[in-house]
């Protein structure tokens, strides 16, 4: 079936927003992802139809089945993006077509259907412009919007849904680490591995996440911050965070970062930096890097400074590594000058402080 990218969304204005008031108090302090706005935005989806009924219209509880299939079987994606408001007042989102195109290839891995990228695009801005009182005016702060998709078939056998449900949230958001970004210290997680060649790594599926969480959950408890994984057929390449890629940055300025390989997430922030730190005449290597290497490299000097990134924190520093039988301080364990300068260019570019050089930023109004 041909998909619909004309639809226009019904507009159904929220009866009893969260006063103006209140909305500030929420405002004020409101962390990640615990706030959320007047409004959400739904499209429907069923074999026979295409895409239908897009709706923006006031938050509420969804009423699901208990046969729904999404309950049963995960088929489920979602993407995760920012609006920012800019210094004169207008906002703008950070390349949201690279989430269009990101959450299309999630949805053929899922066997689901595809939405075209201008209703995926539409959708945001539909979001934001009837939200847009819940983008934080203090510095750092921004609405993460979290487009996603469910099987929405009541039908208990085992094949891709016949129906699913499109849905946009918004979160007001604060700055995610307030005074730049501390340092993180990683769990290696050396019994559970994220995602195998040929399964979903590359897709932002819900999945992955749930099976994320033991390790995670491991790396909490050992009292680390976050977990780090290697691949699963050798145990020895290094992939990525449970939500968050990763750079190796070498004594002679270069980058290294893990290759796309189908087991980790295609980040947005990664491709975005690797971008910029060739604008900037710097070497990036996009290659296999082992996790001997980086405890060599850590121990030698060879490397410098180690860094995450992903939408969220935008760019976190690693201190220091540690597995079942190995322990290492990147660098003096703190944030490093290249990281910390990597992450200024691209926040800049972001709140339209700095020229986007490639078209990023995408004004709303
Ligand atoms: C597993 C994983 N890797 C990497 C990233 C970073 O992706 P992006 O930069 O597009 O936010 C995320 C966050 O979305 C993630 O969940």
């Amino acid at each position: 079936m041909t998909a619909d990218t004309s639809l226009s969304f019904a507009y159904e204005p929220n009866s009893a927003p969260v006063p103006a008031s209140e909305r500030s108090e929420r405002l004020v302090n409101p962390g990640f992802g615990r706030v959320f706005t007047d409004h959400m935005v739904t499209i429907r989806y069923a074999e026979r139809k295409g895409w239908h009924d897009a709706r923006v219209h006031a938050r509420t509880p969804l009423q699901v089945d208990p046969a729904c299939a999404v309950l049963h079987y995960a088929q489920e994606i979602f993407e995760g993006l920012k609006a920012y408001r800019l210094d004169d007042g207008t906002t703008a989102l950070f390349r949201p077509e690279a989430n269009a195109r990101r959450f299309q290839d999630s949805a053929r891995r899922m066997a689901m259907p595809e939405l075209p990228e201008e209703l995926f695009l539409e959708s945001l801005r539909q979001i934001v412009t009837i939200d847009r009182d819940w983008i934080p005016t203090s510095e750092g702060g921004s609405l993460y919007l979290r487009p996603f998709m469910i099987a929405s078939e009541d039908f208990l056998g085992v094949k891709p849904s016949a129906e699913y449900l499109y849905m946009v949230i918004a979160s007001s958001v604060g700055a995610y680490f307030k005074g730049g970004a501390p340092a993180v210290k990683l769990w290696l997680s050396q019994s559970f591995t994220r995602a195998a060649p040929g399964g979903t790594g590359a897709a932002k599926c819900g999945g992955n996440y749930a099976a994320s969480l033991a390790a995670q959950a491991e790396a909490i408890r050992r009292g680390y911050d976050q977990v780090v994984f290697l691949d699963a057929a050798e145990r020895r390449w290094v992939e990525e965070l449970g939500g968050m890629n990763i750079f190796f940055v070498m004594d002679d300025g270069s980058l290294i970062t893990p290759p796309l390989g189908g087991t980790i997430l295609p980040g947005i922030t990664r491709d975005s930096l690797i971008t910029l730190a060739r604008d900037q005449g710097m070497t990036v290597r996009e290659e296999p890097y082992a996790i001997e290497q980086w405890q060599a490299d850590a121990e030698s000097g060879r490397l410098r400074e180690a860094f995450a990134c992903g939408t969220a924190a935008v760019v976190t520093p690693i201190a220091s590594v540690t597995g079942e039988n190995l322990s290492f301080t990147i660098g003096t364990g703190g944030p490093g000058q290249l990281t910390e300068k990597l992450r200024q260019s691209l926040v800049d570019i972001q709140r339209a402080r700095a020229p986007g050089p490639h078209g990023w930023l995408q004004r709303l109004d």
